[in-house]
């Protein structure tokens, strides 16, 4: 009976076989051991859907662990974006292993050895693939600034049309945080490798967070913390983005402005910055100028909602420009986790432009997606 039944779907399964050959392999397998072969498909193919399903991001959501498209916590800290070839790369301070607080520190200065800058990249914002290393640690060199002893903080990267290279400035660190210095690293390629050129104080004055803003006739240039953080310095670069070319401003004199985070919108300048609290938060404040090296005006904390005078317990890094004419803008915060800094999160939320006032909010969502975008 048995061998009968079996013979009869072999019949079936012959002519079945001849439409579609996958059948006649199974066949070839036996009858017995293709029931097993579908069962061990069906699981796979079901593993495979829950690692899409699990991997695929839809919403922004601040303050969750953001996975990459393998699945594993995206790790860029203090970091920017750049968009290039239809695509996004964000760059960041990749910060793995232990939390150390030095045992001379004097204040909380918390800090993980370098290993390097990440670069991820996304085409829609919210899925990222992580390109590994941009910039990697020099673990061999104690007198490198990337030596794993050091700081490496606040990596930007911007494109020079001109010399057709990717740029990249970040804040050089002693681990006592006495050098504040810029560091400038360079590369043919988004993902890198970027090549360190070296680090330099510009215009011979300290530099600590800092920013790169490229304006639309391509001249670049740096905001930095200096004077001992209370003072911004606003440095034009060089046609190639290397160095300071000289011409510079002292702006928020005494005002203690840190994590500067820069934008143009309707032909003016907007600046988000934090106040200089080290890795705790604090209150956010927006200020705009008609021309980058003129005067900046202070036009107060743009944050609303819950936890808004603490920046949502975020601190400012990067806007990203999604749309810019038409209003759309990212504001990027980072929430630091001072004592294991791995963890540290992202806080991505909507800038809310009334575009007939020109009026600015970051309203606090827990949840939301592109299409909040879309401004008055
Ligand atoms: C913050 C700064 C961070 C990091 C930290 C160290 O004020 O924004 O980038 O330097 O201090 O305590």
């Amino acid at each position: 009976m048995l061998y009968l039944q079996r013979r009869d779907r072999s019949a079936k399964m012959t002519k079945a076989n001849s439409r579609f050959p996958l059948l006649q392999i199974l066949n070839n397998l036996g009858y017995y051991s293709m029931k097993r072969y579908i069962f061990l498909l069906i699981i796979l193919m079901l593993t495979t859907l829950q690692v899409v399903a699990q991997t695929k991001n839809e919403a922004f959501v601040p303050k969750a662990v953001w996975n990459d498209t393998d699945g594993k916590p995206i790790n860029a800290h203090g970091g920017g974006l750049l968009k290039y070839g239809g695509k996004y790369y964000w760059y960041g301070e990749y910060k793995v292993g232990e939390t150390i607080l030095p045992s001379w520190a004097t204040w909380e200065c918390y800090r993980t050895d370098v290993t390097g800058v990440s670069c991820y990249s996304s085409k829609d914002l919210l899925n990222w693939t992580f390109e590994g290393l941009a910039l990697s640690a020099e673990k061999d060199n104690p007198e490198s600034d990337l030596h794993p002893s050091k700081v490496i903080e606040r990596p930007k990267v911007v494109y020079n049309k001109k010399t057709k290279k990717f740029v990249m400035w970040v804040h050089a660190e002693s681990a006592d945080y006495s050098k504040a210095a810029a560091g400038v690293a360079v590369s043919d390629t988004p993902t890198g490798p970027f090549k360190y050129i070296g680090s330099f104080r510009p215009n011979g004055a300290m530099s600590r967070d800092q920013t790169l803003f490229v304006d639309d006739d391509g001249t670049c240039y740096q905001f930095s913390s200096s004077e001992d953080n209370q003072t911004l310095h606003i440095n034009r670069l060089t046609d190639d983005y290397l160095k300071p070319d000289g011409q510079y401003v002292r702006r928020f004199i005494g005002q203690s402005r840190e994590a500067p985070a820069v934008f143009k919108y309707k032909n003016k300048y907007y600046m988000i910055s934090s106040g200089c609290t080290g890795w705790d938060p604090n209150r956010a404040e927006l200020a705009v100028a008609d021309s980058i090296m003129g005067e900046w005006k202070v036009i107060g904390d743009p944050c609303t909602g819950i936890d808004a005078d603490k920046t949502f317990y975020g601190q400012s890094t990067y806007v990203i420009p999604v749309n810019p004419k038409k209003g759309q803008f990212i504001a990027c915060f980072d929430m630091w986790k001072k004592k294991d800094l791995a963890d540290s999160r992202y806080i991505w939320l909507p800038i809310k432009i009334d575009r007939d006032t020109g009026d600015m909010k970051i309203p606090w969502m827990p949840k939301w997606t592109l299409k909040e975008l879309k401004n008055k």
